[in-house]
């Protein structure tokens, strides 16, 4: 694997702490890490093959995600798991670094975020977790995907007609 890059994923959670350490005083402030990097590495060599017709990032897009400090609070909507992606990081990750038809692996896959992210934005996913009970939650929320994915197409369709 060649490494790549490193993504700061700013969470935005100062407004929320309380771990001041000692308060207003040098003695033993704390300082919060209210950060986490991504890792960014590519397999073999560093161009990904792919047809230029797949590429769908927009350009906006790609100069929003191309500065590496990205500000995403963390996910709210849990869904029965204690650390759910937020679906925004896993979509600028995927938009970026992957062509559309593209297969996305998520091998601690938890209740789905990857694998939902892949599907609405026509990629491939395999999804993988030790708990059954994660994976149960990941097909629902998939299910509800295409659901709404089914449901935009025909309003898509609607419109044009
Ligand atoms: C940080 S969570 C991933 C959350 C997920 N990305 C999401 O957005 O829902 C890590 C996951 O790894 C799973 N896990 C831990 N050990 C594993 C193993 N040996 N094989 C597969 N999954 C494992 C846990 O069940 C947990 O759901």
């Amino acid at each position: 694997m060649i490494f790549r890059t490193e993504i700061v994923w700013y969470k935005q959670i100062m407004l929320k702490r309380t771990a001041w350490g000692s308060f207003k005083s040098p003695s033993n402030p704390h300082i919060v890490p209210s950060w986490e990097y991504i890792l960014v590495f590519s397999k073999f060599q560093p161009k990904l093959e792919g047809n230029s017709k797949d590429a769908d990032i927009t350009s906006e897009e790609f100069m929003k995600f191309s500065d590496g400090f990205w500000q995403i609070p963390p996910e709210t909507q849990r869904n029965g798991h204690p650390a759910p992606f937020p679906e925004e990081l896993i979509y600028r990750l995927i938009k970026f670094y992957s062509y559309k038809g593209n297969t996305i692996l998520d091998m601690f896959g938890g209740t789905g975020t990857v694998a939902v992210v892949a599907k609405t934005t026509n990629r491939n996913f395999i999804h993988i977790d030790i708990s059954k009970e994660y994976c149960k939650v990941a097909e629902k929320r998939l299910n509800l995907a295409k659901e709404k994915l089914s449901q935009a197409k025909l309003n898509i369709i609607m419109d044009e007609n």
